[in-house]
């Protein structure tokens, strides 16, 4: 039996073919709101049952349900308010029941919305509650004072997908959980990142592998910082590093058209939620998990689980401390598994690596793949 999605059913907010012409030119007519790359994700990901339960944008009750106890709807486990932002002016023009279309700068038309509620957010509470701090370096928080001062809630529908590069990799929760059917995987264990996959990672990987039937690796391709390294370059990354070093048949590549929060261990409980969206019976939470600069403690993340009934979560999180190559053990390990002192392990800061990138010089083959350093050095030099 597959692992049920989150509060108990995959949701599906796409418009069918049928009735796909005469939605449209019913959404032609109505009062239209422009979304940002941002939202557009958020839509997507709503429409594709990625964020199940959530039909549409969250309203005032649900966010501060959300904000205060971490759940929804009194028992569902949900960290982070997937909100709708606009500003006072539109908002003024907009009614509640009223059905609005929503269209992206880029792409047109995307869908509609039925308002059921429009409300008002005390932003720094916000911004304590998901981020842990008030500080505007934080991108998350930074983001958050930004937002328009209204908020919109209500169901969506939506045309059609969101589109984006490497499309053929970006496999809806219900082709996900087809896959693993047919391949016979019974448990699935995700791992979410935003980086290339160096060596330690490919570690927590493998010992994750080790104990379940298919690993999901699952990059996070919505909204990152600009100084993340950039999509294209990762799945390069990726793809180098699965042909040389993972088996096919037990590991699959595909990535999440969410956006990064760097909530560090909120965003660690959404995106546990939203793999178990994707049939995944397990997930990885390694050292400082969507953590951003020193606003979290290394294992927060990890540590935000015991809050949570298992039954309630389902999703099964294998931690890890944090790993490295050791030269005295003479293989990766991780404070838990290694005697040796640090003077032995082999760690370099994302400074460092950028710095040995911006010379040209690979990075160590106990830090990093050769094929996947060839990739990160010709960019870095190209950039
Ligand atoms: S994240 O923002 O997606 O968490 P990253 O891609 O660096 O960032 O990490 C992906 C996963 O690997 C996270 O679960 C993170 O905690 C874990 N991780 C990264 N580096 C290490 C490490 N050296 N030791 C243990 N876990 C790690």
């Amino acid at each position: 039996m597959a692992i049920e999605p989150h509060g108990g059913k995959l949701v599906n907010r796409f418009v069918s073919d049928e009735e796909k012409l005469s939605k449209i030119d019913y959404a032609t007519k109505l009062k239209k709101i422009i979304l940002d790359e941002y939202l557009s994700f958020d839509l997507d990901c709503i429409a594709k049952g990625i964020f199940s339960p959530l039909e549409g944008f969250m309203g005032e009750e649900e966010t501060y349900s959300s904000l205060e106890t971490m759940h929804i709807r009194k028992s569902i486990p949900w960290t982070i308010p997937i909100l709708l932002d606009i500003s006072h002016n539109l908002a003024d023009s907009i009614e509640i029941s009223e059905t609005i279309s929503l269209y992206s700068s880029e792409n047109g038309l995307l869908g509609t919305m039925e308002v059921r509620e429009k409300f008002q957010l005390d932003k720094r509470y916000f911004a304590e509650k998901v981020y842990g701090t008030t500080d505007e370096q934080h991108p998350g928080v930074k983001r958050t004072y930004s937002l328009g001062d209204i908020f919109l809630a209500g169901p969506v529908e939506v045309f059609d997908k969101k589109v984006i590069e490497f499309e053929e990799y970006n496999l809806p929760p219900q082709q996900t959980r087809t896959i693993f059917e047919e391949r016979g995987w019974k448990r699935i264990v995700a791992f979410q990142t935003r980086n290339p996959i160096h060596r330690a990672h490919e570690y927590l990987t493998k010992c994750a592998l080790e104990i379940c039937d298919g690993l999901l690796i699952h990059p996070l391709m919505g909204t990152t910082k600009s100084d993340d390294i950039p999509g294209n370059i990762r799945m390069e990354c990726y793809k180098a590093l699965i042909d040389n070093y993972y088996p096919k048949d037990h590991v699959l590549l595909s990535i999440m058209p969410v956006n990064m929060r760097y909530a560090g261990p909120k965003e660690a409980i959404m995106h546990a939620i939203v793999r178990k969206n994707y049939g995944c019976t397990h997930f990885i939470v390694g050292r400082d998990h969507a953590g951003v600069g020193n606003y979290y403690g290394t294992y927060d993340a990890q540590k935000i689980f015991d809050r949570f009934n298992p039954e309630e979560l389902k999703i099964t999180p294998l931690f890890f401390d944090h790993t490295f190559y050791c030269q005295a053990c003479g293989n990766m390990a991780s404070i838990k598994t290694c005697p040796h002192d640090t003077s032995k392990h082999v760690v370099l800061s994302g400074t460092k690596v950028r710095e040995m990138l911006k010379k040209g010089e690979v990075l160590p083959e106990e830090f990093t793949r050769k094929e996947v350093s060839v990739v990160l050095t010709k960019w870095a030099q190209n950039g």
